[in-house]
């Protein structure tokens, strides 16, 4: 997108240019032909390719039921966050949520009493914690390490001290890791 902004900037940018220093350059071109080419064709050429192309950069963000990604699940409870491991049956704790890194992950977020939210600023957008319904987000971690998470949604006195922690682990130890019940 700012790469096709630029090149439509500079490109109004020289025309702009070339009118101030050669005045009459344009003159050949009928003044309607600069807004049926200028003013429409080219917008909608423009328009439809960018508009096409974060439709599909979008969609390849968002979680899709069937792909083989690992899925971990988030549960909101005034005021803690209680993560399981569908994979694991075995593992789980409360306010760490444990994850390998470079690799998508997605979380199946619900709530125990009222809406919160899932919000882990550095790996993706907010999701609603719902009672009696599941929002999946997908999370990504570049490179192992811990990442803060918050309830992004008030929801009483505990609202503030809801946080949580996601820790990224190597992929290499992260299936050990968690064979060994995460605890
Ligand atoms: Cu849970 Cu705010």
């Amino acid at each position: 997108m700012l790469g096709g902004a630029t090149v439509l900037a500079l490109l109004v940018f020289a025309l702009l240019a070339l009118v101030y220093l050669r005045p009459g350059v344009g003159a050949r071109v009928r003044g309607r032909d600069w807004v049926v080419y200028g003013g429409l064709v080219m917008p909608v050429v423009v328009l439809t390719a960018l508009v096409g192309y974060a439709l599909f950069a979008g969609e390849r963000l968002l979680a899709h039921p069937d792909e083989n990604v690992p899925r971990v699940a988030a549960r909101g409870e005034m005021w803690v966050w209680r993560f399981s491991y569908p994979d694991h049956p075995g593992a789980g704790e409360t306010d760490v949520l444990h994850i390998p890194a470079g690799q998508a992950v997605d979380v199946l977020v619900t709530s125990s009493d009222v809406v919160h939210s899932f919000w882990v600023p550095r790996l993706a957008g907010k999701i609603d914690a719902i009672p009696g319904h599941e929002n999946v987000v997908r999370i990504k971690a570049d490179r192992p390490g811990a990442y803060n998470g918050v309830c992004a949604e008030f929801c009483g006195m505990g609202h503030t001290d809801m946080r949580f922690m996601v820790v990224a682990h190597d992929p290499a130890d992260y299936e050990a890791f968690m064979a060994g019940g995460a605890q």
